[in-house]
């Protein structure tokens, strides 16, 4: 059992890494680049991609999550303050699920293929609290671990 689990952290952080990863290389490496003519067509085919892979990773966060928990003894009771912060992580998953599906298949795809300024700005909106979101999520992460 102690081997699964490992494999599931193991797992859970590659999966976080890529998610973030993705997330950080479109802030840092795209973003820079919006005054570019050829760039809603760039984020429209990245947007793709990175909706195909995030796809696949967050089914695997919350499995390899959930993993962890048992593993740990989590009883999914409130009965103390670590367990309501794991509970809001739980939720916080949730709305980065409803958010991300609103976005990868009807604001995004939409916002880059018809260049609408109004769905471009909520598009940005929902990928900046994405990210914060992402933020908190290992945050919460570390204090599961570590404790507060
Ligand atoms: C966007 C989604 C998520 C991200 C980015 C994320 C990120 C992380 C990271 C980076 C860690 C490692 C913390 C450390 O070792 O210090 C972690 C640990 C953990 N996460 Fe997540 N997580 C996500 C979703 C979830 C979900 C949905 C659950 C539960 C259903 C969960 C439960 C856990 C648990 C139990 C640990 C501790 C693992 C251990 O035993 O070492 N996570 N998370």
């Amino acid at each position: 059992m102690r081997i699964l689990y490992l494999i599931s952290v193991f797992i859970h952080i590659i999966c976080a890494v890529i998610w973030l990863g993705g997330m950080f290389s479109l802030i840092l490496f795209f973003i820079p680049l919006r005054k570019e003519p050829y760039f809603l067509e760039v984020v429209h085919k990245l947007g793709e991609q990175f909706r195909f892979i995030g796809w696949i990773i967050l089914p695997l966060l919350l499995i390899t999550g959930l993993f962890n928990l048992i593993y740990r003894g989590f009883d999914f009771s409130f009965s103390s303050s670590y367990n309501k912060i794991i509970w809001l992580k739980i939720f916080l998953f949730l709305v980065i699920i409803v958010i991300s599906a609103i976005h990868d298949f009807y604001i995004g795809p939409r916002a880059t293929r018809t260049k609408d300024k109004k769905l471009l700005n909520y598009s940005r909106t929902i990928g900046r609290i994405n990210f914060i979101l992402a933020i908190i999520m290992v945050i919460i992460g570390i204090i599961i671990v570590r404790g507060l």
